[in-house]
């Protein structure tokens, strides 16, 4: 790990890992829109962004891609304020949209997200999440989820830390002290 970072305390999910669990999220969306003639894929920029193009390339079914940037804050209280910074290009009604986000930490994000576009009447609403954290008294419900892990700040595989670590294609734990500091 240090190879890395000296913050980087270990291996959460290796780079084969990830890869194998996106390929079946993938095979489980092509079976589940078998017969559907369009797949609409929202990314959340930026966390989102290497886990969709990995997702997106090994999807059968037709599909486009669109992203949204969203801002959060207050995010360790319980009101977790959510604003559109980037929104969709085009309107969603009468699609079928999947949500994909890297990370359900609170949950606020994806909460808010998911009624702000039902509200916009697509045909079908999903999302899809690589990692859920487990935190006591929170479950947000995720119709495809790569992994759940405990309650650490994790980078990689499009998370960050102050934007950094990205590109890492394995998520990896960081020090505890690096993020109060
Ligand atoms: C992260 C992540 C989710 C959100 C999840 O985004 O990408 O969108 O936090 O947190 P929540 O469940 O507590 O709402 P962040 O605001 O860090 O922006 P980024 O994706 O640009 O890193």
């Amino acid at each position: 790990m240090s190879d890395y970072h000296p913050d980087l305390t270990r291996v959460l999910i290796p780079a084969d890992t990830i890869q194998a669990r996106v390929q079946e999220l993938a095979h489980q969306i092509d079976s589940d829109f078998e017969g559907v003639d369009h797949v609409y894929l929202v990314g959340i920029l930026k966390g989102a962004f290497i886990f969709l193009a990995d997702l997106a390339r090994q999807l059968r079914c037709p599909h486009s891609v669109d992203f949204m940037a969203l801002s959060s804050y207050g995010k360790t209280t319980s009101s977790g304020a959510v604003r559109i910074l980037m929104d969709l290009r085009e309107p969603i009604e009468g699609q079928h949209v999947i949500i994909v986000e890297d990370i359900v930490d609170t949950g606020h994000t994806l909460d808010y997200l998911y009624q702000v576009l039902k509200g916009r009447n697509p045909a079908s609403l999903h999302t899809c999440v690589l990692v859920r954290k487990v935190r006591q008294g929170l479950d947000f419900p995720v119709d495809y989820l790569g992994f759940e892990i405990p309650d650490v700040w994790v980078v990689g595989y499009g998370l960050d830390f102050a934007d950094r670590f990205r590109t890492l294609p394995f998520i990896a734990e960081m020090k505890g002290d690096q993020i109060l500091s």
